[in-house]
């Protein structure tokens, strides 16, 4: 199973809309695909402590830790990820331990594109994830209303995509 997390919590996210597009991709090459969408199952703030118990983290951590890999697509929040997505990363932790792990990003400018490095640093220093050297980084004008329509981000995606299940079925020995 590959697990999609979409952790934007804007109404009309544009993160989601790559989240949205993955699913797509990996249900045409009939994979079996979970998206966990933050906006819709709430989470709370990680506090060390009993957080870890709520029903949507246990859920989530659940789904990370039976996933062969995680796309995870975020916002761009001053320089890095959105806070949802690292707490949701805080709250499920060791699930992540030796995911293969690719990032998409929505941003407001060209200029951050480096702000996946840190959640990717962190991935693999703490819990060993292969990060796929692949990402995704779109600004507003890759979109149209509900579509991402830019051809090079879509290649993209494609190749994001299918190069992370190749890594992830070569990891399982199939
Ligand atoms: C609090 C906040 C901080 C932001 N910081 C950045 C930033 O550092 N770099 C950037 O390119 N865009 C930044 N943006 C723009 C968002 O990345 C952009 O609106 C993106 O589409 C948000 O993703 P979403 O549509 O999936 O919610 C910021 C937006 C907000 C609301």
């Amino acid at each position: 199973m590959i697990l999609i997390i979409s952790s934007s919590l804007h109404p009309t996210s544009r993160s989601r809309i790559l989240a949205r597009t993955c699913v797509e991709h990996l249900t045409a090459l009939q994979r079996k695909v979970e998206l966990f969408d933050l906006a819709e199952s709430t989470l709370p703030l990680c506090d060390g402590s009993t957080a870890y118990g709520d029903p949507n983290a246990k859920r989530l951590g659940e789904l990370v830790e039976s996933a062969d890999a995680i796309l995870m697509a975020s916002p761009i929040y001053n320089y890095d990820v959105n806070a949802a997505a690292k707490n949701a990363v805080e709250l499920t932790g060791r699930a992540w331990t030796g995911k293969v792990v690719g990032l998409m990003l929505a941003a407001g400018g060209q200029t951050s594109y480096m702000s996946a490095m840190g959640l990717a640093n962190s991935l693999m220093l703490d819990f060993r994830c292969l990060v796929v050297p692949r990402f995704i980084y779109a600004t507003g004008d890759c979109f149209e209303g509900d579509f991402l329509t830019d051809e090079t981000i879509q290649e993209r995606l494609e190749l994001l995509v299918t190069e992370t299940t190749r890594i992830a079925d070569a990891l399982r020995g199939s």
